[in-house]
């Protein structure tokens, strides 16, 4: 059975990334058991693809997603023992969050549309994220009763200030794209006509580099920015020298070489030459 083909989720694969489409525009994409089963097995397959440098994370249709599919994570699992409700939670928690944030290969939100709730968990845990300046966010939970639970309310905490995170938390308020990059939640918001163009431009940017450093580059950030100052000099050296030691391409002689002894390209205004 081919891994890539899924019920719930489109991928196709063309000049190095892999564009993992959310595919229940029916329901605005919202994330159900099936959604979470076909992402795990899609994310897993991709992380070990040759075809693919770069992920991106959108949604078909005029959605990137609803959120938590209501009916399949709260009606469903209302009344079951807390033992079904965790194995329903496990495997979104599975790729939304700890497959996601520490993913092999570097990842990209493109919000195309709506994204409401338990959808900024995927669209945090990825590295990067463009938005369409019409795209619709909220964290929606408070209008139908229930808290930004998951891992909402954490997720938010790591990229919005206090006071905006929580007037949305409050409120309910939707946002728009634009509104959605003031608040760090996105890179950048574009016109929605020029989504997929600036999102193809940024891939482009990251499959030029290194994998193997890019791939460090974005762990050791993860992991270091929970730790004090201490732990994070001691893990980022370490890191530093597994980085030299597990990479093929012997990036860091290469690009020692070319600056200091050929001098046939400057670090601080581009990647040398591979
Ligand atoms: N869970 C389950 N079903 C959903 C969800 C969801 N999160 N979002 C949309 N759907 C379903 C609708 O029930 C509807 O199903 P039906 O055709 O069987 O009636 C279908 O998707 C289309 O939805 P509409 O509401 O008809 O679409 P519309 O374009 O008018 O509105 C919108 C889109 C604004 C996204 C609306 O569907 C909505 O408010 N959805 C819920 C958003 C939300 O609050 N999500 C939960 C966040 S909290 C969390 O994730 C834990």
């Amino acid at each position: 059975m081919d891994p890539l083909a899924a019920d719930n989720v489109l991928v196709e694969i063309e000049d190095g990334i892999a564009w993992v489409q959310l595919n229940r525009p029916e329901k605005r994409n919202a994330m159900s058991v099936g959604l979470a089963e076909d992402m795990n097995r899609v994310l897993d397959a991709l992380e070990v693809d040759d075809r693919c440098g770069v992920i991106v994370l959108t949604g078909v249709g005029e959605a990137f997603s609803a959120g938590m599919d209501l009916k399949d994570f709260f009606r469903a699992t209302d009344g079951v023992s807390d033992v079904e409700r965790m194995r329903a939670y496990r495997s979104t928690r599975a790729w939304q969050w700890r497959s996601l944030m520490h993913y092999a290969k570097p990842t990209i939100a493109m919000v195309n549309g709506y994204c409401f709730g338990g959808a900024f968990t995927p669209l945090i845990c990825c590295d990067l994220a463009i938005a369409a300046e019409d795209a619709t966010f909220g964290l929606s939970e408070i209008n139908w009763g229930v808290i930004p639970g998951g891992v909402v309310s954490k997720a938010i905490s790591t990229l919005m200030n206090d006071r905006k995170a929580m007037y949305y938390v409050m409120t309910g308020e939707k946002f728009d794209g634009a509104r959605a990059e003031t608040l760090g939640l996105v890179n950048e918001a574009v016109p929605a006509d020029r989504l997929r163009a600036r999102t193809v431009e940024l891939a482009k940017v990251l499959l030029d580099k290194n994998p193997t450093v890019l791939r460090q580059a974005r762990l050791a950030y993860k992991y270091a920015r929970y730790m004090d100052w201490e732990q994070a000099a001691e893990y980022l050296t370490a890191k530093a020298d597994q980085t030299t030691f597990v990479d093929p391409e012997r990036g860091r002689e290469q690009g020692l070489k070319q600056f200091l002894d050929d001098k046939t390209y400057r670090p601080g205004h581009g990647t040398y030459s591979r």
